[in-house]
């Protein structure tokens, strides 16, 4: 059977470590199945950079093979063009994007320097699945070093309407680069839909009536694969000791008042200052809330070194006081903020402790803690989630609260709606949430994936 070789930035951990990032969360639960090699960055920086020797780590079914880079890569490709250039405009953020032709010679290079290192781990029969925004033009690298195995992409963040990636300087040598890769997958429909026009309107690509693009002799499949959790494993996580312990120690200190729970990395994509105001809307508007709901934030740190991040966190610090420095009560805090990591299983306990989540990013590829709270809750009582219209999730999650995460005024009358719904509207909500969320799950995700790439990887054989 030939083996899986995927490629991402970040590598690992196998374990449930509490390391925030829905990647790696997907990757693990994929890779952990089918068996083979996970190929990435070692997360060390070092003078000889992906010069260095691979660092291997192996478990019985998984080997990670890993590289260093130098800090002069890791400026100009991880901190530089992958996330102050390709994230924000991605995320509709043009007004923090950078444009540095420097940093993007850097991301070319290290993406070439990836792709040189792994040819010579790969065996011709391997089928090689690069994912996310830092290796766009990953297939490009190897098939210009002659690598013909079958090779896909998968972008977890959102694809930008052609209107927004028109911005970015050299945005169609990217896309043309991009139809390198045999099969490209998408979060949502939305995202292979703008990289269908895109490539069309810009590079003069070909749609075919079932959506692949064809660009002289080859042909791309594009497609939308909306990425899924182990909705089963997840549910099982939440009754563990270590789970039911975190739903214990919250019901205490609720003692019989409510919770809403948001849990994200501090993005400013995650619309978290937005969610803080709308829930102090919610205060407002609705009086009877007060000394009754609370609202706790989960919000590990994340790419700290940028200042946009630095930014946002001052800003979270000072709505977080000046909301609770309004509401609070002698015997209540309108809002618990965290600013760490918790492991998904602690995570399950507080999620069933939750009558409802909050998830109102402003853009999101996905959005994976939509779903592990439905996989959370107790089926006789289950909360309910309020959703921003702009996640991924919300295609295919009709039945939450889908919400424009920019009015706090509707962000507020959603909530006071999923505080009120009667136990049975919850159910039925929840039921039909769960059984899509079961079926659309994460292996069954890898293997639509896969199933598309090998059959494409032959498709390109025979017509040549
Ligand atoms: N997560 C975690 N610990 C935390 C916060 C988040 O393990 O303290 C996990 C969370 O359970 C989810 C992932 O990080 O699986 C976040 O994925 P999501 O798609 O929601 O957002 P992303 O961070 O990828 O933008
Ligand atoms: C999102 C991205 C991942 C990334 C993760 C954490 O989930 O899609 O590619 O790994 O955020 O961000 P970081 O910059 O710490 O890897």
């Amino acid at each position: 059977m030939s083996r899986l070789v995927v490629v991402s930035n970040r590598v690992g951990p196998l374990k449930d470590t509490g390391r925030a990032g829905g990647l790696a969360v997907a990757l693990v639960d994929a890779l952990t199945q089918a068996g083979g090699i996970w190929f990435g960055w070692s997360g060390e920086i070092s003078e000889e950079g992906t010069f260095g020797n691979v660092r291997r780590v192996g478990s019985r079914k998984v080997l990670l093979a890993t590289l260093d880079m130098t800090q002069a890569d890791y400026d100009a490709f991880y901190v530089g063009y992958a996330n102050k250039t390709l994230w924000p405009v991605f995320h509709y953020r043009l007004d923090l994007a950078v444009f540095d032709r420097h940093a993007e010679e850097g991301y070319l290079r290290v993406n070439d320097r990836f792709a040189a290192r792994l040819r010579s781990l790969l065996r011709s029969d391997d089928v090689i699945w690069a994912h996310d925004y830092h290796f766009l033009p990953f297939a490009a690298s190897l098939r210009a070093m002659e690598v013909e195995n079958p090779i896909g992409f998968f972008l977890h963040i959102p694809f930008p309407a052609p209107e927004v990636l028109a911005a970015l300087p050299n945005a169609a040598q990217m896309v043309r680069r991009m139809l390198a890769y045999d099969v490209i997958g998408f979060q949502s429909r939305r995202d292979a839909a703008n990289f269908r026009r895109f490539a069309v309107e810009e590079i003069g690509a070909r749609e075919a009536d079932n959506g692949d693009l064809l660009l002289g002799s080859r042909r791309t499949v594009v497609r939308a694969f909306p990425i899924g959790i182990d909705a089963e494993g997840f549910a099982r996580q939440a009754t563990t000791p270590d789970a039911r312990r975190h739903t214990r120690r919250t019901e205490k200190l609720l003692a019989g008042r409510q919770q809403i729970i948001g849990v994200d990395r501090i993005d400013y994509s995650k619309g978290l200052p937005e969610r803080f105001r709308a829930f102090g809307r919610l205060l407002e508007d609705y009086p009877e809330n007060r000394g009754r709901i609370s609202l706790m934030q989960v919000a590990p740190p994340s790419r700290a070194e940028l200042d946009a991040y630095a930014e946002i966190r001052r800003e979270l610090e000072a709505l977080t006081g000046n909301i609770n420095g309004r509401f609070a009560d002698l015997d209540w805090t309108p809002i618990r903020y965290m600013t760490r990591s918790f492991t998904r299983r602690a995570l399950a306990g507080l999620y069933r402790a939750s009558r409802v989540a909050l998830v109102t990013p402003l853009r999101d590829g996905m959005n994976l803690v939509a779903k592990e709270y439905v996989a959370a809750q107790r089926a006789e009582d289950p909360g309910v989630v309020v959703l921003s219209r702009f996640a991924g999730a919300a295609e295919e999650m009709s039945e939450a609260l889908i919400v424009n995460p920019h009015s706090a005024e509707e962000v507020a009358a959603n909530l006071q709606t999923a505080l009120t719904m009667p136990l049975d509207e919850r159910r039925d909500r929840w039921q039909a949430l769960f059984d899509r969320i079961c079926e659309n799950d994460a292996a069954s995700w890898a293997q639509a994936f896969l199933a598309a790439l090998n059959n494409q990887g032959n498709g390109q054989e025979e017509k040549e």
